[in-house]
């Protein structure tokens, strides 16, 4: 019977923002407005649910499509919002890790980034993930080149490559998602987290970001400890045919 504990490792698909404004005749930026605000109100709620790992996906490789305008506003938001978060996460006693490629951001954001990850480094219990540049194609190109770069080294020998070292390559040593929950109602990972989703359990909502509140998250999180998780693997209670 399936029975499953609070999952250590929730990450979010932040999307709808956009549909959330254009339906009430707004701009899309104020979408990510609202969208930002209620990532702090959730994320404050899914800690004192006793998770202790929140990814966040909120600007992908790939969003670099969009037009110079909304690129520009999302880019702002964390520079613009800094302060704000700062406060927020020491109030929270929450650390942030950033995990994305940050090449080809702009100084002030890479400062921003660099800022908020020092302030918070001392909060260990509450992790927040916060992906910003992130593809999980970049991911593991860049992983796959820094081993290469480290057995060219001598630092170890290709053939005791396995899983567990590998993952220690990834932007971030973090454990693997239990759950992974997508708002705006689109079915589909959008190159988020490949390697760490490898057994995730994924909960899709018709709801758009920017109203996914703390109700909508408890039916996400009850809906994961109905599931069955396996592994491959089979549960012994089943019968046995
Ligand atoms: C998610 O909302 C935020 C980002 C991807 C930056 P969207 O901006 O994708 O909103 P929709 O999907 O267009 O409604
Ligand atoms: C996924 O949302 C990326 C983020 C949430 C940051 P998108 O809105 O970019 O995804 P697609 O284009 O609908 O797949
Ligand atoms: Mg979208």
């Amino acid at each position: 019977m399936a029975n499953l504990d609070i999952p250590n490792h929730v990450a979010i698909i932040v999307d709808g923002n956009g549909r959330w404004a254009i339906e009430r005749g707004l701009a899309r930026s104020r979408g990510h407005e609202k969208g930002f605000r209620n990532i702090q109100k959730l994320t404050a709620y899914i800690f004192t649910k006793g998770i202790k790992y929140v990814s966040a996906y909120l600007f992908s490789t790939e969003n670099f499509k969009r037009g110079e305008k909304e690129v520009s506003f999302l880019m702002n938001l964390l520079v613009g919002k800094q302060k704000d978060i700062l406060t927020f996460c020491h109030d929270e006693k929450i650390k942030v890790v950033v995990s994305g490629r940050q090449e080809n951001l702009n100084t002030k954001v890479v400062k921003a980034i660099k800022n908020i990850e020092w302030e918070t480094r001392n909060y260990p219990d509450r992790v927040f993930n916060l992906c910003f540049n992130y593809g999980a194609h970049a991911e593991l190109i860049d992983a796959t080149k820094k081993i290469v770069d480290d057995v060219q080294k001598g630092k170890f020998d290709i053939n005791t490559l396995d899983e567990e070292k590998y993952a220690k390559y990834l932007y971030q040593d973090l454990p693997p998602v239990d759950l992974l929950i997508r708002t705006g109602g689109e079915q589909r990972i959008s190159n988020f987290m490949l390697w760490q989703c490898s057994y995730a359990e994924f909960y899709f909502a018709k709801t758009y970001f920017p109203d996914f509140e703390e109700k909508e998250f408890d039916k996400a999180l009850s809906e994961y400890m109905r599931r069955e998780r396996r592994f491959g693997g089979i549960n012994d209670e089943k019968p046995n045919n």
